[in-house]
C-alpha cells in the first residue's frame, strides 16, 4: 500500500522552509519534501527528503509508487528577474515542473477517488499595468484585472493558475463519465518578507534585503526608486494563508485563485521603517531600469476581498506589527547571534 504524505515541492525555498516547520508541528500528516538542495541541518527529522528535480520523470514515477499524494504544496520556481536571465529554463521548471504534477494529482485522484489538493502559490507577477498612472489609479487590483504580465515567470504562473482550473473542473470532458477532479487552489501572493531566510532571484527582494543588510551593518543599494510602491505581506501571514486555503470547505469557494495581501509600502517608507530600527544603516537608491520596470509593471495592492468573504483570510501582521513585532526582533536576534 501507498504511505499516505503531503508533498512539498521547492522545500528549501523560502515559504518551503517556513510551510515545514509549521507542518512539522502538528504531527498529522507525514511530510514528503522535494528541493534540488539538501535539507538545513536544523531541519532534520521534519520530512522524509528527497535531493532531485521536479522535471525528472524517473524520480517522479518512484515516488508515485511509493507514496499517495493528499495534498501537494507545488512551491518549486525560478523567481521573476532570475526567469527573465533564463527565460526557457524558467518556462521548464515553472510550467513543466507544474504540468507534470498536475497530471500526478489528476492521475491519483482518480485512483483514489478522492480528490488530491493541490496548492499552488502564484504572484503580483501574474498581473501586468501599462503605466504609473494606470497603476497608482486602480491601486487595488482585483483577480481578474490586467492579466497582461511583463515577465517569463508571471506568465508562467498566470498560465499555470489557468491549467490548475483546467485539470480542476475541465480534465477530460470528453469522457463518458465524469472522473474525480483534483482539487486545485491557488493564492496571489505579494512581495513576502521572512526574518529568518532571504528570496533569491526576486524582483520583490529589495524590501527584505534593505532590512537584512541594516541589521548585519552592510550598506544597501536598492534598485528602484524610493517612491515605487507594491505590496508586502509577512511571511507567517502567507503561511496562514496558504494552510486556511488549504483547509477551507471546497463549497464554499468561489474561485480557483484568491488574492491575499497585507500592506502597500513605498522603498522610501520600507527605508524609514528600517533607519527607525537601525539608525546607522547606510541605504541609499540607485534604480537599475530594468528590475524597476517590472516592479512598475506590479499592482500597488491587492484587492482580497474574495478570499475574506470565502475562507475568512486576515492578515495577522499589518505594517506595524509585521516589523515591529515579527521582522525586527527575530533579524535581530538572528545577527546577533
Ligand atoms: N517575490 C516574487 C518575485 O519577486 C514575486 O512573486 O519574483
Amino acid at each position: 500500500m501507498r504511505k499516505k504524505v503531503i508533498l512539498i515541492t521547492g522545500a528549501i525555498g523560502e515559504i518551503g522552509q517556513a510551510l515545514i516547520k509549521n507542518l512539522a508541528q502538528s504531527h498529522e500528516n507525514e511530510l514528503l519534501t522535494l528541493d534540488l538542495q539538501r535539507l538545513p541541518a536544523e531541519m532534520d527529522g521534519y520530512s522524509t527528503h528527497i535531493q532531485g528535480d521536479i522535471l525528472d520523470k524517473y524520480l517522479m514515477v518512484r515516488l508515485i509508487t511509493e507514496y499517495e499524494f493528499d495534498t501537494i504544496y507545488h512551491l518549486a520556481a525560478l523567481l521573476s528577474t532570475r526567469g527573465e536571465f533564463a527565460p526557457e529554463l524558467a518556462h521548464q521548471v515553472n510550467v513543466e515542473g507544474t504540468l507534470g504534477l498536475l497530471q500526478i494529482a489528476a492521475e491519483q485522484s482518480q485512483r483514489r477517488g478522492q480528490p488530491v489538493k493541490f496548492i499552488f502559490p502564484s504572484s503580483i507577477a501574474a498581473y501586468g499595468l501599462p503605466d504609473l498612472a494606470t497603476k497608482a489609479r486602480d491601486f487595488y487590483v482585483r483577480e481578474w484585472d490586467w492579466n497582461q504580465p511583463t515577465t517569463m515567470y508571471g506568465c508562467n504562473k498566470l498560465y499555470c493558475e489557468l491549467l490548475g482550473s483546467y485539470y480542476n473542473h475541465n480534465y477530460q470532458q470528453m469522457a463518458t463519465s465524469r472522473p474525480v477532479m483534483l482539487d486545485f487552489r491557488a493564492l496571489r501572493f505579494p512581495g513576502l518578507i521572512s526574518a529568518f531566510t532571504l528570496p533569491a532571484g526576486g524582483t520583490s527582494d529589495y524590501g527584505p534585503e534593505m532590512l537584512h543588510a541594516a541589521a548585519q551593518g552592510k550598506p544597501y543599494t536598492c534598485f528602484v526608486e524610493p517612491d515605487r510602491v507594491i505590496p508586502f505581506m509577512a511571511m507567517p501571514d502567507a503561511i496562514s494563508a496558504l494552510l486556511n486555503l488549504s483547509q477551507a470547505p471546497r463549497e464554499r469557494l468561489t474561485r480557483n485563485v484568491y488574492n491575499v495581501t497585507s500592506f502597500s509600502l513605498t522603498a522610501a517608507e520600507i527605508r524609514d521603517l528600517v533607519l527607525e530600527a537601525f539608525p546607522d544603516a547606510r541605504i541609499d537608491f540607485k534604480p537599475d531600469l530594468k528590475r524597476q520596470g517590472i516592479i512598475d509593471s506590479w499592482p500597488a495592492g491587492l484587492n482580497d476581498k474574495a478570499a475574506r468573504r470565502d475562507w475568512g483570510w486576515e492578515p495577522v501582521y499589518d505594517v506595524e506589527r509585521a516589523f515591529h513585532e515579527y521582522l525586527i526582533p527575530n533579524i535581530r536576534q538572528r545577527y546577533q547571534k
